[in-house]
């Protein structure tokens, strides 16, 4: 059985891209194909109202309790939210968040039944250095649970400079060799950094690239409809 594909669309703190609520949306649910958005949290029970598949950006393990500012998992599974990221490096740069605190929110989720999305990624300097690999197994570890997983370079998110396919083949390859077997062959591991719909399809190519997260390219309806449709097409 193929794995089937994901495209995720991470509108980080930005409002919904025009005409997302439209009948054919390209950030609809389609068959064949799971096409999740993750909205802030002030968009994500519209979202969800709407028909979308959606998810929270990032969420507290705690159930509750005294974090200003923060969402418990508890609180997003009351709405019925079905995914949640969990260590974007952007959370990991400017919240601080270290990989046990990434874990325990994964770990939260998974037993409420909400799919943690496992974002990881090494540096530029760490990738230079030779250390890419021992970064992302150092950013596995304590992950026992089924989960998707975000390989995403963290000097290709932004920046317009993806990674060559070939080299990301060879991260997820190595990222699923790491998994015990069967849930190796399960699991679902997504590229993102600076995907667009003129470099989608070369990483869909790769048989280890399982879909997209996708920032800034899932805010342009056309860019994000055209990731989509080269997603939907299997050989
Ligand atoms: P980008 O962002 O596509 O704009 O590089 C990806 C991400 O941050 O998830």
């Amino acid at each position: 059985m193929p794995r089937t594909r994901l495209i995720a669309a991470n509108w980080k703190m930005n409002p919904p891209p025009a005409g997302w609520n439209e009948a054919d949306s390209p950030y609809r649910p389609r068959t064949g194909l799971d096409v999740v958005v993750f909205p802030s949290f002030v968009d994500l029970d519209t979202c969800m109202k709407a028909g979308l598949t959606a998810g929270a950006q990032c969420g507290r393990s705690e159930e509750k309790g005294a974090f200003t500012g923060d969402v418990s998992m508890r609180m997003l599974k009351g709405p019925g939210c079905r995914y949640v990221l969990c260590g974007h490096s952007e959370r990991r740069k400017f919240h601080r968040e270290t990989d046990g605190d990434v874990a325990a929110q994964a770990a939260a989720a998974f037993a409420l039944g909400i799919t943690p999305v496992l974002c990881i990624g090494e540096s530029a300097e760490e990738r230079e250095s030779g250390n890419a690999q021992k970064k992302v197994r150092e950013q596995l570890q304590n992950i026992s649970f089924p989960v998707v997983i975000a390989y995403e370079p963290v000097w290709a998110i932004g920046t317009g400079k993806s990674a060559d396919p070939k080299n990301a083949q060879e991260m997820h390859a190595f990222i699923r060799s790491l998994l015990a077997s069967a849930e190796g062959k399960r699991t679902r591991i997504l590229y993102g950094g600076s995907v667009n719909e003129k470099n989608a399809a070369g990483f869909l190519a790769e048989p280890d690239i399982d879909g997209f997260l996708v920032g800034g390219a899932s805010l342009d309806p056309a860019a994000f409809r055209a990731i989509v449709e080269a997603a939907a097409q299997r050989p």
